[in-house]
């Protein structure tokens, strides 16, 4: 799984997802489907993918009361994807009620997916943090601590910036997944995103996948776009 380059599929619906994935060819792709696309399709459009080959990170940041979680983890595991996800803020007893209930969703014989934890989403500022979570301090540290508390709860991996990737390694080991949004091939638009990478800097910033979505989906040509950004990440020194 490290040093995959996901596609953030933010399209609204499975027309707009498959007219995208006819680019692609036989190119086995790793997907990441969002609420965006999975509230309007549902568990269907995660068949789909899944048989015509493709690996999921199935996205849907989970954040509620831990029985609620478990419960929800139990059927998403039902669906095998490759990746899932919560938020860190939910605290250290959701996290683990999410493992138990994926561990329990998960075909015996088969590996349960890999759980990793939203931080502080990339397109949080600094005094955004500060003002409105009424959390002081810098986003780094606030990401460094939800990432040891999503650790000590035993999950895989943590979604952050390429920023806070070396450090996040530093202190949790590198079996650790940092996995990062926020990447942006250099001169291109920035979005909404505050605190960005381009391929090659994340990888060198300690970035074990990178999820791309608009740099890739809003291009006219998303395969080229896609080969571009994958050869600059995999070509980039460590
Ligand atoms: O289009 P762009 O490359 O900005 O897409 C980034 C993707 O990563 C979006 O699907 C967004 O929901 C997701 N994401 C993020 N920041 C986080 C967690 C997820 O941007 N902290």
């Amino acid at each position: 799984m490290k040093n995959s380059l996901v596609i953030a599929c933010d399209f609204p619906g499975r027309k707009e997802l498959e007219g995208f994935m006819d680019f692609f060819g036989n190119e086995k792709l790793f997907l990441k489907i969002g609420m965006e696309m999975f509230y309007q399709e549902g568990p269907g459009i995660i068949h789909t993918i899944k048989d015509a080959g493709h690996d999921i990170f199935l996205d849907l940041k989970l954040h509620d009361i831990p029985n609620t979680v478990k419960s929800a983890m139990k059927g998403l595991a039902k669906l095998d994807v490759n990746m899932v996800n919560v938020h860190a803020a939910g605290g250290r007893a959701m996290m683990e009620a999410a493992l138990e209930g994926l561990e329990a969703g998960t075909a015996s014989g088969n590996k349960r997916p890999a759980c990793i934890a939203v931080t502080q989403l990339t397109s949080t500022s600094t005094s955004q943090m500060n003002l409105e979570q009424l959390i002081p301090g810098e986003v780094r540290n606030s990401v460094l601590h939800y990432a040891a508390l999503t650790r000590h709860a035993g999950l895989d991996g943590v979604v952050c910036s390429s920023h806070e990737a070396r450090d996040i390694h530093k202190k949790l080991g590198q079996g650790f997944l940092t996995v990062t949004p926020g990447i942006r091939p250099s001169g291109s638009d920035l979005h909404d995103q505050k605190r960005v990478a381009t391929p090659s800097n994340a990888r060198m910033l300690g970035s074990d996948i990178i999820v791309v979505g608009r740099a890739i989906t809003s291009n006219p040509d998303p395969y080229k776009a896609y080969m571009s950004i994958r050869k600059e990440w995999e070509g980039a020194a460590v």
